[in-house]
């Protein structure tokens, strides 16, 4: 091998080495949390509840839609720096009448952070021992985005939601 030869070797060798510290680095930065994209708030009546958020706080109510594929009428309360969702069920099957048995006069039913890559966000739980609920298989969310809920029992009693937003 010729001098040359060694020296391309050894730099390619470097740059294979750079490519897998950078990869790595890449995957713990887009494994991080970003912004509050929501808190959800289970009521038993949607119109009744999105009132006092608009009389009393001042708050931007949403029209109310529709989302029979989650079995939820939902309207969104519009904040500078986040939004609330207030969450109807529509159904007795519905993920919410199940929590509103439990919390007759409706609660907070979970929070959702922003991740940039929801796959790289499931390996790093899954090695800090955090169970994801149900298949652990990305499903498609109620903003068209995927989404993921985490356990409670791994946060204090808090359902979490990691939903991925591509930036831009
Ligand atoms: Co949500």
């Amino acid at each position: 091998m010729s001098f040359f030869e060694q020296f391309l070797e050894s730099k390619l060798r470097n740059l294979y080495i750079l490519q897998i510290f950078l990869g790595e680095f890449m995957k713990e930065i887009l494994s991080e949390i970003g912004r509050l994209n929501h808190i959800a708030i289970a009521v038993p009546n949607i119109q009744k509840a999105s009132s006092i958020w608009e009389n009393a706080l001042g708050a931007n109510i949403s029209s109310t839609q529709s989302l029979p594929e989650h079995g939820v009428k939902i309207v969104f309360i519009e904040s500078p720096n986040t939004k609330v969702e207030l969450l109807e069920p529509l159904n007795k099957q519905s993920p919410i009448s199940k929590f509103l048995e439990r919390n007759p006069n409706g609660g907070m039913h979970h929070m959702c952070y922003e991740v940039s890559n929801l796959e790289n966000a499931i390996e790093k739980l899954i090695a800090a021992g955090v169970k994801i609920l149900g298949d652990g298989i990305p499903k498609i969310g109620a903003h068209g985005n995927p989404v993921i809920f985490l356990n409670p029992g791994d946060f204090s009693g808090t359902l979490i939601e990691l939903e991925e937003i591509k930036s831009n």
